[in-house]
């Protein structure tokens, strides 16, 4: 059975706190996609109440009418404390940051500073979709590495995709998503420090999707890009918005190391108009109270990626997968329950549960699902007995 998080900070589990019935109340895209019969854990939103002290900020924002364009450097600076505080870096320099409306929004003007049109920009598949949406619609030639068997980044691989890149003398640019989304592994100090090293010796520029950071699982650390020796001349986009559940929220922040601080200062200064003020302030809220808030989910997401394993175990042994370090996302390798290369397709038909078709993934994502399990126990259980409902 599940072991009750009780975590130190004696926050209790916010995946506990919602019920099916509350959660159908909503609006967003998880909600709203699919028919009520259908159990959504396919997009990246979680059943969760928010973070009292967001809640907190949010509202004393409405009830000034402090609706207006954002300013000032709140949010950069929550963050450098954060990021000083949890991964032990003192490198985040506020003056090397801006505000962007959102991540891709962020990733899509970073890969702008360092690159043109046509010019290849280097993924791992399987990952992150909208990765190949957001890149193929600024004209940039997506250009795959994809990971290991292993799920974790191939250095060779990315060495010969480098190398292939640059060979006609034209730019590129990596954009390596730490921790990865899907398979939630977590970048080390070694692998990134390889990364940067490749990058420099072969001209290409990094832009690093660091959304994830916050939400690294007991067991792995999480290791800023930029913080690595040869990280100076990357870029980062970081936000709130996963880890305390914000993406209706829209803001992030672009993060330049001491050698990229040039590139970033050329960023257009009307991209800072498209955040939202009070996104601003809900993501800064969440980075400087929220604090024992992530640690209690954290504790019981860490319960959930157990319980999956032990349900998947016992009622779907043919379901290949290895727990996520980080996020709250589980990758699950379908192909030997003969249900060909969409086993979504599947499971969303017979057993009438959402899961993301590896299919949008690219290479590797064939016969693939995606898992969100930032949702109660109760409702992982629904799911795992709709998933075997569907083979029967
Ligand atoms: C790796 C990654 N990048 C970016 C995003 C989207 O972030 P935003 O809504 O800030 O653009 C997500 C959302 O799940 C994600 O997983």
């Amino acid at each position: 059975m599940t072991r009750i998080a009780h975590d130190p900070s004696g926050e209790p589990n916010p995946l506990r706190a919602l019920t099916l019935a509350g959660l159908r109340r909503r609006t967003s895209m998880k909600w709203r996609t699919y028919p009520d019969d259908v159990l959504p854990l396919w997009v990246a939103e979680m059943d969760v109440p928010l973070a009292e002290p967001v809640v907190r900020a949010v509202t004393d924002a409405l009830a000034l009418g402090d609706t207006g364009y954002p300013a000032g450097t709140a949010y950069a600076q929550a963050l450098a404390a954060f990021a000083e505080k949890r991964w032990g870096w003192d490198g985040l320099a506020v003056e090397r940051t801006a505000i962007v409306p959102d991540v891709m929004l962020g990733v899509v003007e970073m890969v702008k500073l360092v690159s043109g049109p046509g010019d290849p920009v280097i993924v791992n598949p399987p990952v992150y979709p909208p990765f190949f949406q957001f890149l193929t619609h600024l004209d940039r030639r997506v250009t795959e590495a994809p990971l290991g068997v292993d799920g974790r980044l191939d250095l060779d691989v990315l060495e010969e995709t480098f190398r292939a890149s640059v060979a006609g003398g034209g730019r590129a640019a990596y954009l390596l998503c730490s921790p990865h989304n899907p398979t939630g592994t977590v970048h080390t100090a070694a692998e990134l420090s390889a990364v940067a090293a490749l990058a420099d010796r072969y001209g290409v520029r990094v832009v690093a999707d660091e959304i994830h950071a916050p939400l690294v699982l007991p067991g792995a650390d999480f290791v800023p890009y930029l913080s690595v020796p040869g990280g100076e001349r990357g870029l980062s986009l970081m936000s709130a918005s996963k880890a305390w559940n914000l993406a209706g929220l829209k803001a992030a922040l672009a993060v330049a190391g001491p050698e990229a601080a040039a590139d970033l200062a050329r960023m257009p200064e009307e991209v800072g108009h498209g955040p939202s003020h009070v996104g601003v302030i809900a993501h800064t809220a969440a980075l400087r109270d929220g604090i024992p808030w992530l640690d209690a989910l954290l504790a019981g997401l860490d319960d959930n990626r157990r319980l999956l394993a032990d349900l998947l175990a016992a009622r779907l042994p043919a379901i290949a997968h290895r727990p996520a370090e980080a996020t709250y996302l589980t990758w699950l390798d379908c192909r030997a329950l003969g249900l060909g290369d969409d086993p979504a397709a599947a499971f969303l038909h017979r057993g009438r549960v959402a899961l993301n078709s590896g299919l949008r993934f690219g290479t590797g994502g064939a016969g693939h699902v995606r898992l969100n399990l930032a949702t109660s126990p109760e409702i992982v259980e629904e799911a795992v007995r709709r998933m075997a409902a569907a083979l029967d």
